[in-house]
């Protein structure tokens, strides 16, 4: 079983500081607590394309940041010059990481509230309006994440070993984070026995992140291959699969990490539930269903390449999905701010008060 690391310093994983954007360097962890001062829409584009900020959620609160980053530094007197500046650093966001769906949906919170403040009161005031709503945005994350520990905490069994895959603790929503934020007040409720932490290949974001962050929460757990859940099932080692997710279409089709939707099949194979934890700002309005959601590719390098270390003959090609999508026949319920969400999910989405769906 793992024991707490030494550090134990409270931790930011984005924020608004002097000015700037500030980032927890996500690519560090656990080795060390690196800090990145983002002043410039190329460093934001950087941070968030190699993974220096991860999760949906925190994706999106740093574009937010981004993009009022970008309105503080545009030097033009005419709102249509800014706006127009604001539209493609938006795009430029975007782009970076097509699946998590609150990336989009930030920045055209920020744009819209940019725009309307341009329109009627000039352009300082839609300086101050970006950044005021990327400050929104990131306070509205806060409120969700303590919401979702409470309802999520409540459907763990006392006596439960949990199973996460990838990561979805403070660090992927700035706060509690979502499936850990449910699974770290169980833990503190004596509820949870263990956490069983897939590494999540290729990024290891379970190895890395999720086993940093319960450790620092104290929480027990073990990291596993991510191909030993078959069998840690089977032998009844595992009680509930609990993850987050980076889009949920209408209809409650969930993409997650790639290989969610394996654990899932797994998870009602061994009749286990599988709990999705997100808020109701991962549910894209304009997305129908899984099939419509863009799976983003990664590099190859990312599985050839292992620490510096190349791990196959040379030229060697991969297939890189970073995402996949669960089914939502598979999805026992879907956690969020305003209550756990349960089938049929075309009804129980459609009476959530989802956001307005992002621009296309
Ligand atoms: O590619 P990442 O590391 O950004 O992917 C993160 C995940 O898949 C998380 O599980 C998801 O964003 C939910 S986290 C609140």
């Amino acid at each position: 079983m793992a024991s707490r690391p030494r550090s134990t310093e409270p931790y930011q994983a984005v924020a608004w500081h002097d000015g700037r954007l500030r980032l927890l360097d996500q690519t560090r962890l656990p080795g060390a607590l690196v800090y990145l001062e983002i002043n410039t829409l190329a460093a934001a584009t950087e941070a968030i394309t190699s993974m220096r900020v991860c999760g949906a959620p925190a994706i999106g609160i740093a574009a937010a940041y981004a993009l009022a980053l970008v309105a503080q530094h545009d030097r033009s007197n005419n709102p249509a010059a800014l706006i127009d500046a604001l539209h493609t650093a938006s795009r430029t966001l975007a782009a970076t990481r097509p699946t998590a769906v609150n990336l989009r949906w930030a920045l055209d919170r920020v744009l819209a509230c940019a725009e309307r403040a341009a329109h009627t009161d000039g352009v300082e005031a839609a300086r101050s309006a970006a950044l005021a709503e990327a400050r929104a945005i990131q306070a509205e994350q806060i409120a969700a994440d303590a919401r979702m520990a409470q309802a999520g905490a409540a459907l763990i069994a006392p006596g439960s070993t949990l199973l996460t895959h990838c990561n979805a603790g403070p660090l992927a929503t700035t706060s509690a984070g979502t499936a850990l934020g449910a699974v770290i007040p169980a833990h503190r409720a004596r509820r949870v026995i263990e956490v069983l932490v897939n590494e999540t290949r290729p990024r290891l974001q379970g190895a890395r992140l999720t086993a940093w962050e319960l450790g620092w929460h104290g929480a027990p757990y073990r990291v596993i291959a991510d191909s030993a859940a078959a069998s840690l099932m089977a032998a009844g080692l595992v009680s509930a699969v609990v993850v987050g997710a980076d889009r949920i279409a209408v209809n409650g089709d969930t993409a997650n990490k790639i290989d969610t939707y394996a654990l899932a099949a797994l998870a009602r194979f061994h009749a286990l539930p599988l709990y999705v934890v997100a808020p109701l700002s991962t549910i894209d309005a304009g997305t129908p269903s899984g099939a419509a959601i863009p799976i983003e590719q990664r590099d190859a390098t990312e599985l050839l390449v292992l620490a510096g270390i190349t791990l196959t003959p040379p030229g060697a090609r991969a297939l890189n999905p970073a995402f996949d999508i669960t089914p939502v026949a598979l999805i026992t319920a879907i956690v969020t701010e305003r209550g756990v969400l349960r089938p049929p999910y075309a009804a129980s989405i459609a009476e959530a008060p989802a956001p307005a769906p992002a621009a296309r």
